[in-house]
């Protein structure tokens, strides 16, 4: 099974502020869709709490604490490390597990993951939750797609795709 990191990160490194993702790239939900649909995601408990406790539809979320009686809703696997949560994911037939973030959950995937989908977004913000610094050497991009900031999203933004060397 292939893990691979999906994330959005501003050019000084942030992904949220105050448990919210601080810019609007309606095509970048789009993009996280499309790629993620029908698939299994890890998260953080904290991710979990910054999107309501609501599930993602048409995909199985799996939620990593470690409080054991964190509620989570009907259809929402919880567990309590990220090699778990993989082996869960691997069990059940996927062949790519999906690990959506937050900080925390994309510090301790880094070393372990083979790809990374990683948005670049074209702004400077203030934030307190940051992409982790990883060795660039050890990743060849295998795509880089430019979009313009446009009426419905603030910033120019790219998709790029890293893979393990
Ligand atoms: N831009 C993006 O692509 C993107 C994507 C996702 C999230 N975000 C943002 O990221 C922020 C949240 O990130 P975060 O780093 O604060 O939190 P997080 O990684 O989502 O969740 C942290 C929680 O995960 C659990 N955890 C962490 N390490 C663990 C371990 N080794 N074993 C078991 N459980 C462990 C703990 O839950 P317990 O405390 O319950 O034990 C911990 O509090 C929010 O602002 C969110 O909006 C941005």
């Amino acid at each position: 099974m292939k893990i691979s990191i999906i994330a959005a990160r501003s050019e000084n490194n942030v992904i949220g502020f105050e448990g919210k993702i601080p810019w609007k790239i309606p095509s970048d939900l789009q993009y996280f869709k499309n790629v993620t649909e029908g698939h299994y995601i890890i998260m953080g408990r904290k991710t979990f709490d910054s999107i309501d406790k609501r599930p993602l539809p048409n995909r199985t979320s799996i939620v990593i604490s470690r409080n054991p009686i964190y509620e989570v809703p009907e259809g929402v696997i919880l567990t309590s490390s990220i090699e778990k949560a993989l082996r869960i994911t691997e069990e059940a037939g996927e062949k790519e597990a999906f690990i959506i973030g937050g900080q925390q959950i994309y510090a301790l995937s880094i070393p372990i993951a083979d790809f990374m989908y990683i948005t670049e977004i074209e702004c400077h913000v203030n934030g307190d939750a940051f992409f982790p610094e990883f060795d660039g050497k050890l990743w060849k991009e295998i795509k880089f797609e430019k979009h313009l900031a446009d009426e419905r999203n603030e910033y120019n933004y790219s998709f790029r795709v890293l893979k393990r060397r």
